[in-house]
């Protein structure tokens, strides 16, 4: 019996040990959060100068923040954003869908840890393999630079999106 409840133990933990051990870092230690897409959604959009489609989602706390008008977000907010490559639909050229990934990039929200940063910590993980991107943690000033034209906003280009 208590050979059994040994197995099992270890037959529910191992799967849990082993994603964790095969979750991408990136270089600042943000690990990827695999559970982005059952996340709500914030807003879509397309970039034109790489023509990639683009779905930006947020966790629960996150959300709620966003819902209620705060600004900025709280600790704990974190935000996805997932692109691909825009392609013609090959039954019905004029819709443009998503083809291949590209990346995914998060926004973690810690005032504290993060202070250096608009209190936002970044990661990016690219293609299929979800590589980390950045060769150190001197990666985020390339992203905080470029969200800094939206430092009132919170550094966030988007806002949730309207619906009735
Ligand atoms: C060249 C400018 C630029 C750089 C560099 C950049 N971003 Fe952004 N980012 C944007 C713009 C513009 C948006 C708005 C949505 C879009 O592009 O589709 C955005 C949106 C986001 C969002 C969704 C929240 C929001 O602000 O709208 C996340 C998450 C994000 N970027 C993460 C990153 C990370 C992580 C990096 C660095 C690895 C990075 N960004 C680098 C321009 C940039």
């Amino acid at each position: 019996m208590k050979r059994i409840m040994l197995l099992l133990a270890i037959s529910l933990i191992a799967p849990a040990l082993m994603s964790a051990a095969n979750t991408p870092v990136a270089p600042n230690g943000i690990a990827y959060y695999p559970e982005y897409m059952a996340w709500k959604v914030i807003a879509p959009s397309y970039r034109e100068d790489k023509s990639h489609i683009r779905i930006i989602t947020g966790n629960e706390t996150a959300i709620v923040a966003l819902h209620a008008g705060k600004n900025p977000l709280p600790d704990g907010s974190v935000l996805a954003k997932a692109a691909w490559k825009a392609e013609k639909h090959p039954s019905f050229p004029e819709a443009t869908v998503p083809g291949a990934f590209v990346q995914v990039e998060f926004m973690v929200k810690d005032a504290k840890k993060y202070k250096d940063t608009g209190g936002w910590g970044f990661a990016r993980f690219v293609g299929n393999e979800l590589k980390p991107y950045g060769k150190d943690a001197g990666f985020v000033s390339e992203c905080f630079q470029c969200h800094m034209p939206v430092a009132n906003n919170d550094y966030l280009f988007t806002n949730i999106v309207k619906t009735p």
